[in-house]
């Protein structure tokens, strides 16, 4: 058993990818299965922590002892993470949320039409983003970066312009790392420190992200 570095801290952890429905039987998505923010679920449960997984659609099983929240869509995610994270100590958002959405849902399933379809989309709500503007009962946040090149460049610009604690950043451009693979490889960044968290299996970098954050809380 692990020592309880996170013993009486209440972490809030979003995971897996956001659905955002085009008609009543297409969406759009990404790729992630929630392994990784479920990862880290599993290790804040060994460290002591009570643990909020707000999860988007996954096929994977959540750990035991957490409370598990669904969600579909990052306007659903925004809404459970603003009531989740002031009764948190930290927010850790790893979720794979879809930049955009449909600007309309259509009622009924589009039919085929010509050789193009123009489909229009809207952004969505920056949910790590509003976490981190909470005047009160701001949690310790923590973003994740997904890049596929000037990784340390982008990942540290998303920690300042999201006002973020920290953020831990992987090239998602490298086979058998970052989505939907069962390794991955982390830099951490805060805003005077960086760590690396070399190549291995994302329950083992889960479990470093945690002791880092445990440091910190
Ligand atoms: O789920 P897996 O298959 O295990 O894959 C893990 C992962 C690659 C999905 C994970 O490690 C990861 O990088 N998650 C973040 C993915 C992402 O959306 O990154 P981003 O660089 O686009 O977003 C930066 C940060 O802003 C993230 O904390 C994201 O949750 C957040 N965000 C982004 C857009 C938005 N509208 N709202 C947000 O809160």
């Amino acid at each position: 058993s692990q020592p309880q570095l996170l013993a009486g801290k209440t972490i809030t952890i979003t995971a897996g990818p956001t659905r955002e429905p085009l008609d009543p039987v297409r969406f759009i998505s990404n790729h992630s299965s929630g392994k990784m923010g479920f990862g880290l679920a599993h290790a804040a449960v060994s460290l002591g922590a009570t643990v909020n997984l707000i999860s988007g659609p996954v096929t994977i099983a959540p750990p035991p002892g957490v409370n598990l929240i669904n969600i579909e869509t990052a306007e659903q995610l925004l809404e459970q993470s603003l009531i989740f994270a002031p009764k948190s100590d930290a927010f850790i958002g790893c979720a794979a949320v879809a930049d955009y959405r449909a600007a309309a849902i259509a009622e009924q399933k589009m039919k085929k039409q010509g050789d193009e379809l123009t489909l229009t989309l809207v952004k969505n709500p920056d949910v790590i983003a509003a976490v981190a503007s909470l005047t009160e009962g701001r949690p310790y946040t923590v973003g994740f970066a997904a890049e596929t090149q000037d990784v340390a460049s982008y990942a540290k610009g998303k920690l300042s312009n999201k006002n973020l604690d920290m953020i831990c950043a992987n090239d998602v451009s490298q086979t058998g790392l970052g989505f939907n693979s069962d390794h991955n490889a982390l830099t951490l960044f805060w805003h005077n420190e960086q760590k690396e968290l070399p190549v291995d299996t994302k329950s083992a970098l889960a479990l470093s992200v945690m002791s880092e954050l445990a440091k910190r809380l």
